[in-house]
């Protein structure tokens, strides 16, 4: 097989980058360890900001996000007992988010993937990635029990965090950038009609919650937990009788009670790579970087990145010109990092934690506080949450 760029992983990165490349013009061909089913059905974060939204429908894969996702122009942070909202649209001149379920969005891009007769391959095996330092690189996998290679021109490393790609690069041309938190969250998603019309973010002194959702129909909790936490120890009676606790406010608001279709527990770690390029090589979404999930950044920084990438790949088709692809890297970190910042920074604030100390603690409800009463801190969070717009 021959295509102009090879791209490993049919998650949000993999799937957007080879519509926004057949859109320029330019080959490709998607590799997917796991089965079709599989990838439609893996439950993900759902918060989509403006900029995302608005790839999405200029790609032309928003029409039944454009239908079924939900906007909100605010969140909700709960703490001390009240409820403190942050005028997300009000603070950002007109920016909202939309919740969206992140597997919705890969159904979504498989349909149009299929529908345009883009190569797209699942249930691949053994994907490695060859000659990445010269001019012709090339991909070897298993399909169907039969051994098959790819040559191209550039290689799209789209495989998540435990995919192949990163450890293609030899270490010594990497620097990794980590921290792993002391905590994780269990969530759950369940049939209940949502309370609020917005997410609410807890900090109660029982550790971290968030209520979400994904319909009008669906409520997505999550709460903190041990990051080596034991779902077998979590009946739902305690999921149901902890979240009410962290929920607990003097206005008597909580999420109502449905039956559970879906429990797992989600790891906190920051990760960041660089640079997020070697030789043709070029690493996009969670393969590159990793954010905890309370800044809700994950799935924008994938589809920020392969925005980046395919501009940059066009240009070098098109118009001959290479300094976009030379950039990649710098371009994307420059996001990347002020969305590690920003998870970082509501991760800390919102999780009480036993590993710190009481003055700590202290410092977290103080900015918390900050955060709802201050024109200008409100304004910093709202501006970050909804994701700073795109420079092109
Ligand atoms: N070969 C082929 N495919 C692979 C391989 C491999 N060796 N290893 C992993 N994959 C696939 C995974 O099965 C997955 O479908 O690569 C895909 C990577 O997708 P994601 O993990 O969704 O990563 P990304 O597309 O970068 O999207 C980032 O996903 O984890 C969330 O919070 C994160 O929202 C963010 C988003
Ligand atoms: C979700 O709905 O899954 C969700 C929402 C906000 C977050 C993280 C996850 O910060």
């Amino acid at each position: 097989m021959r295509t102009q760029v090879a791209i490993v992983g049919a998650g949000p990165a993999g799937l957007l980058l080879s519509h926004l490349l057949r859109l320029a013009g330019v080959g490709s061909v998607v590799l997917e360890s796991r089965s079709r089913e599989y990838c439609e059905h893996r439950i993900r974060a759902g918060v989509l900001e403006q900029g995302t939204v608005d790839t999405l429908n200029a790609a032309g894969l928003g029409t039944r996000m454009q239908r079924e996702g939900l906007v909100h122009h605010g969140i909700e942070l709960l703490f001390g007992r009240k409820r403190h909202r942050i005028d997300l649209t009000a603070l950002t001149e007109g920016r909202a988010i939309t919740v969206y379920g992140q597997h919705e969005v890969v159904c979504d891009m498989i349909d149009a993937a299929v529908e345009h007769g883009q190569p797209l391959y699942f249930d691949v095996a053994d994907v490695s990635l060859h000659d990445l330092t010269t001019d012709k690189p090339w991909v070897r996998f298993t399909h169907n029990g039969a051994q098959e290679r790819i040559d191209c021109d550039y290689v799209a490393g789209c495989d998540g965090f435990h995919g192949i790609s990163r450890g293609s690069i030899p270490e010594h041309a990497l620097q990794a950038f980590e921290r792993v938190y002391p905590y994780a969250w269990l969530g759950i998603l369940a049939n209940a009609a949502p309370t609020c019309d917005e997410l609410v973010y807890a900090h109660s002194e029982r550790g971290f919650a968030l209520f979400s959702m994904r319909s009008p129909e669906v409520t997505r909790l999550y709460l903190q937990c041990r990051p080596d936490e034991d779902l077998a120890q979590w009946p739902d009676e305690r999921i149901w009788a902890e979240l009410h606790a962290r929920f607990e406010s003097d206005d008597g608001w909580l999420p109502a009670v449905g039956e559970i279709t879906q429990k797992g527990v989600t790891p906190m770690r920051s990760f960041v790579c660089e640079p997020m390029q070697h030789g043709r090589l070029f690493l996009a979404g969670d393969a590159a970087h990793i954010v905890p999930p309370t800044g809700a950044k994950g799935m924008n920084l994938a589809v920020a990145d392969v925005r980046v990438l395919s501009r940059a790949l066009a240009a070098h088709y098109h118009d001959g010109r290479d300094d976009l692809l030379d950039a990649y890297s710098s371009t994307c970190l420059e996001r990347v990092w002020r969305a590690e910042h920003f998870s970082y920074f509501m991760t800390n604030m919102l999780h009480p934690s036993f590993d710190d100390t009481p003055f700590v603690n202290r410092l977290k409800m103080s900015e918390l506080r900050y955060v709802a009463s201050s024109n200008a801190a409100s304004r910093m969070l709202a501006e970050n949450y909804v994701g700073l717009p795109f420079r092109d």
